[in-house]
């Protein structure tokens, strides 16, 4: 739309004003946010840009790879891929407790991207989409429900010691305009409305432990579940669907022998505002269809159970 495009314009201008002749650094997450905060920044100026993305070996299946195709072929920015799979797995070797997981994460994320950034030359601005509701969040609920009930942390959530002048194109836009710009900087539908996915990634969907052995199965089982819910028709009316791997065992039957294996929970929502969410009603054609294939194919899991509480008292994800 016309509106859209002009803040594109004027955001391009602002951006050019502002970055002078400097570099500005973008860290990516795979999320709509920032892949719209680098593609706006890619065109006010091309290589001036330069992104970091972590490979904390907690993403989904295949989302690696589409940060690098999307801004590393297709824009061909100044893109950095930091392989950190290694260092985040062994750091949360023998970890379960969520929050503590959590703090890993948080902390390992800040070291590796802080690393990398200093590889990048004459680097002044770091670039974060942060969006108007979560700057109205910061301020009147620094105290509140989000922060102590779980740490959350994300790409928008480096701290400011990281010692950059910030740069924050999306500051007065809602999510719905936020799409809009990435639409019309040329994003792809699927990324425009991806689910939001959490900073800590598959880790807190993976209870107990966190594995590589688990992290494998977890994403078998969750590429199911959102590939069914797309033949379904109801990706974007479903706001988030996910599969967790849960921490316990139960015995089953294959052919004619006893398995004891791991059990997947699917988690499907609906919501406006992520504050409260109701269970998503899934039909039962697809949630069967979700867990005959889980079942069939994804090795390691004998059972899938449907999560059928709202928030509150539940919260969306499982940790
Ligand atoms: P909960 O589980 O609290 O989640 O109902 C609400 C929304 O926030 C996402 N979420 C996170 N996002 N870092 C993030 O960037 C986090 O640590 C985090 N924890 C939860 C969650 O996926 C849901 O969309």
């Amino acid at each position: 739309t016309w509106k859209i495009s002009n803040l594109i314009e004027q955001e391009i201008e602002n951006i050019r004003a502002r970055v002078g002749d400097k570099q500005v650094i973008c860290g990516l997450s795979g999320g709509v946010d920032s892949s719209v905060v680098a593609a706006l920044l890619y065109r006010a100026i091309g290589s001036q840009l330069s992104c970091i993305f972590v490979d904390n070996g907690l993403l989904r299946k295949g989302e690696a790879d589409e940060v690098e195709h999307r801004f590393g072929e297709h824009f061909k920015t100044d893109l950095h891929v930091v392989d950190a799979k290694d260092l985040f797995l062994s750091e949360l070797k023998g970890v379960v407790d969520p929050q503590e997981k959590r703090k890993i994460i948080g902390r390992l994320f800040i070291e590796v991207f802080q690393e990398e950034a200093k590889s990048i030359k004459n680097a002044h601005f770091l670039a974060q989409g942060t969006l108007y509701p979560d700057v109205i969040e910061s301020g009147a609920n620094k105290d509140g429900q989000a922060a102590t009930i779980k740490l959350h942390h994300n790409v928008g959530g480096l701290p400011e010691k990281l010692g950059f002048e910030l740069i924050e194109p999306l500051r007065e836009l809602f999510k719905d305009e936020v799409r809009q710009m990435g639409h019309e900087l040329g994003l792809p539908d699927e990324l425009i409305y991806r689910h939001p996915f959490p900073g800590p990634g598959l880790a807190v969907r993976c209870l107990g432990e966190v594995t590589e052995e688990r992290l494998k199965v977890l994403r078998e089982a969750d590429v199911i579940v959102i590939e069914e819910l797309h033949k379904a028709n109801l990706y974007r009316k479903t706001k988030q669907a996910f599969a967790v791997l849960l921490p316990i065992r139960s015995v089953g039957v294959m052919g004619d022998g006893r398995t004891y294996e791991d059990v997947a929970a699917i988690r499907a929502v609906e919501t406006d505002d992520f504050m409260t969410a109701n269970w998503s009603p899934l039909p039962h054609e697809v949630l069967e269809r979700m867990s005959t294939r889980i079942t069939n194919n994804v090795r390691g899991i004998n059972r899938v159970v449907y999560d059928i509480s709202s928030k509150p008292p539940s919260t969306i994800e499982w940790e």
